[in-house]
C-alpha cells in the first residue's frame, strides 16, 4: 500500500515527521507492508499533516492527522481509502484543489521530490527535450510567445530578458535563480523547491540552452534550510543522471549548477544586490543601467529570474507557448501561484489563471478570516504592496489593473487582516521595515524611511497633524521618485494606501479624545 505524507517544511512544522514515524511503526507492529512516500505539500496548509493513500482509483486524503490518530486510521479505513472521521475524499476532487489550474505546481505534493523516475513518469524532462530540439533563438521565441512574465514581482517579459542575454556576445554567461523569497506572506518558491526541485533544474537548463550559458547559480535564503537541502540533493541526482554536466542528456549542451546561501538581508532579493552577494561582497544595490542581462554576475551577461519563472518554462516548452498563452487576461498570461496567508481560514497555494479576483481568492478559496471576524483589508504583493479595502476586492488579478489601482500583484502573496488591525501601525511598519532593510546607498530611502516613522508617530500623536500629513505626502513623493531601487521606491505604496483607505486609523489620540 502506498501512503503519502508531506515532507514540506510547513507540514513538518505541524507534525508531519511525527505522523510519518507513527505510521511506519504502527504498520511494522501490525505486520502490514506499507510503502511510505514523502512528498511536497498540496498547498492546503490548514489540512496539514495531510496523509494520502493510493487506492488504485485516485488518492484518498485524511487530515489534519496527529500521531494519536494513527492507530484508529490504520484500524479503520486508511489502507483501502475507507471511512474515518478525518477522511476528506479523493484529493484531486476536493473543490479547493479541483477548481485550480495547477501548471507550475502540477507535481508538487504528488511526486517524491527526489525520485528522478517519479519525475519523468509525471512528465518531467519533456520541456528540456523539446527545447534541445530547437535552436536557442527558437526557445527564446517560444518563451516570448507564451507571454510569461517575471514572477518575482516586476512582471518583465521573460522572453525579452532572455533575448537580451542571447544577443549580447560573451564567452561566459550565467543563469541566476533568485530564491531569496523575502516578502512577507510568500512561500511559493520554497514549496516549489521542496516539492519539485527537478522542475527548477530543468527550467534553468532550458534557460542555459536558450542564451548560451554554461553555469548557473541558485541563490537561496538561509531561512529555507529544507529547500537548500532538497535542492542540493536534487542537483546531485541530476548530475548522476546526466541531466546536468558536460553533456546534458547526451547533447553538446554543457551546464552545471551551484547553490549559494544568503545571509538574511531582504535587499539581497533585489537582483543587483543578489549579484553582489553571489560575488562574495556585501549585498548593495547597483545602479541600472547596465542591466544584468548585459553586465550581470562578474560583469557577464546574466539571466536573473525568480524560481517560479524558471520553473514555468519547462511547461511552456512541453505544452507549447499557445497553451500557456491561452490562460489569463490582457497582458497577464498564464497562471499565477497565489499564496494566501495572514488571518485566513484556509491558507495555502492557489494556482490559477490571471483574472481571478481578490474576492474569489480570499472568500471562496480562503473562507474569510481565521478569527471569524470581518475582513478589513488585504496586502497584496509583499511588504511593499498596497493594502486594499474590501470594496476593491473585485479587481481582477492582472499586473496592469493592479498598477492602475495604485497596487501591485508582485510575487502573488496575499496577507489578510480582520477588523482589529491598526492601519496606522501597519503604515509605520512599512517605513520601519524599510529603515531596517535599506542597503543605505541612497538618501531618500536610508533617511526617508527613518523620517517616515517619526512623521507617522507625530500624526498619530496629533502633533501639527495637517502639517505632518503634508510632510508625509511630500516624503512619499521623494522616496518614490528619488530611490534607486524598489525598496525605497515602493515603500510609499503601503503607506499611501493605508492613508487613503483607512484615514481614521491615523487620528490616534484625536479619535480617542473625541
Ligand atoms: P525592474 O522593473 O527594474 O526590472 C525587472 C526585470 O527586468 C529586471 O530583471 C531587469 O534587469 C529586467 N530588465 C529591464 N529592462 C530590460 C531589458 N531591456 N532587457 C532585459 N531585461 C530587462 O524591477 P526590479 O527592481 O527587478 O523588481 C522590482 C519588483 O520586485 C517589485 O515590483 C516587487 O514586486 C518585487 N519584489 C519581490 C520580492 C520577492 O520576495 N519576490 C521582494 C521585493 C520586491
Ligand atoms: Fe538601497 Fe534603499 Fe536606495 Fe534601494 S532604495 S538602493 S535599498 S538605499
Amino acid at each position: 500500500v502506498r501512503i503519502f505524507v508531506p515532507r514540506d517544511s510547513a507540514a513538518v512544522s505541524v507534525g508531519a515527521d511525527e505522523v510519518a514515524g507513527a505510521l511506519q511503526r504502527a504498520a511494522d507492529d501490525a505486520g502490514v507492508a506499507i510503502d511510505l512516500i514523502r512528498t511536497g505539500s498540496r498547498g492546503m496548509l490548514w489540512l496539514e499533516p495531510l496523509v494520502e493513500v493510493d487506492t488504485g482509483d485516485g488518492r484518498v486524503g485524511y487530515g489534519p492527522v496527529t500521531p494519536g490518530d494513527v492507530p484508529s486510521l490504520l484500524a479503520g479505513g486508511l489502507l483501502d481509502g475507507g471511512e474515518h472521521p478525518l477522511r476528506l475524499g479523493k484529493v484531486d476532487e476536493l473543490p479547493w484543489l479541483a477548481r485550480q489550474n495547477r501548471v507550475t505546481f502540477a507535481r508538487v505534493g504528488v511526486v517524491d521530490p527526489l525520485d528522478p523516475d517519479d519525475y519523468v513518469r509525471h512528465g518531467g524532462l519533456a520541456g528540456l527535450r523539446a527545447a534541445l530540439e530547437l535552436s536557442p533563438a527558437d526557445v527564446v521565441t517560444e518563451v516570448t510567445d507564451s507571454g510569461l512574465r517575471g514572477r518575482g514581482g516586476a512582471g518583465f517579459p521573460a522572453g525579452i530578458k532572455w533575448k537580451t542575454v542571447l544577443d549580447t556576445p560573451g564567452e561566459l554567461k550565467f543563469i541566476c535563480c533568485n530564491a531569496d523569497e523575502g516578502d512577507s506572506g510568500t512561500f511559493a518558491d520554497r514549496m516549489l523547491m521542496e516539492g519539485d526541485p527537478f522542475l527548477l533544474i530543468e527550467g534553468m537548463t532550458i534557460a542555459a540552452h536558450a542564451v548560451g550559458a554554461t553555469e548557473g547559480y541558485l541563490y537561496i535564503r538561509s531561512e529555507y534550510p529544507d529547500a537548500i537541502a532538497t535542492m542540493r540533493a536534487a542537483i546531485g541526482v541530476a548530475r548522476d543522471r546526466g541531466w546536468l554536466g558536460d553533456s546534458v542528456l547526451g547533447t553538446p549542451l554543457a551546464f552545471d549548477l551551484h547553490i549559494r546561501v544568503g545571509a538574511g538581508a531582504y535587499i539581497c532579493g533585489e537582483e543587483t544586490s543578489m549579484l553582489d552577494s553571489l560575488e562574495g561582497k556585501r549585498g548593495m544595490v547597483r545602479a541600472k543601467p547596465p542591466i544584468p542581462a548585459i553586465e550581470g554576475l562578474f560583469g557577464r551577461p546574466t539571466v536573473v529570474n525568480n524560481v517560479l519563472t524558471l520553473a514555468t518554462v519547462p511547461v511552456v516548452l512541453a505544452d507549447g507557448a499557445k497553451a500557456y498563452q491561452e490562460l489569463g487576461v490582457e497582458r497577464s498570461r498564464g497562471t499565477q501561484v497565489f499564496q494566501l496567508a495572514g488571518n485566513i481560514k484556509r491558507g495555502g497555494i492557489v494556482e490559477t489563471a490571471f483574472g481571478v479576483t481578490l474576492r474569489e481568492l480570499i472568500e471562496d478559496y480562503g473562507g474569510g478570516t481565521r478569527s471569524g471576524r470581518p475582513v478589513r483589508t488585504a496586502q497584496v504583493g509583499g511588504p511593499l504592496g498596497a493594502y486594499l479595502p474590501p470594496d476593491q476586492f473585485d479587481l481582477p488579478m492582472d499586473y496592469e489593473a493592479f498598477a492602475a489601482a495604485g497596487a501591485m500583484v508582485g510575487h502573488g502573496g496575499i496577507v489578510v487582516f480582520d477588523d482589529t488591525v491598526d492601519m496606522a501601525a501597519q503604515a509605520r511598519f512599512a517605513m520601519e521595515f524599510c529603515a531596517i532593510e535599506s542597503c543605505g546607498k541612497c538618501t531618500p530611502c536610508r533617511v526617508g524611511s527613518v523620517r517616515g516613522v517619526e512623521v507617522i508617530d507625530k500624526i498619530v500623536a496629533g502633533e501639527r497633524r495637517d502639517e505632518n500629513l503634508a510632510l508625509l505626502d511630500d516624503l512619499c513623493d521623494l522616496m518614490t521618485e528619488g530611490s534607486l531601487c524598489a525598496m525605497g521606491g515602493l515603500t510609499p505604496l503601503p503607506v499611501r494606501s493605508a492613508l487613503t483607505h483607512f484615514a481614521d486609523d491615523f487620528l490616534g489620540e484625536a479619535a480617542a479624545a473625541s
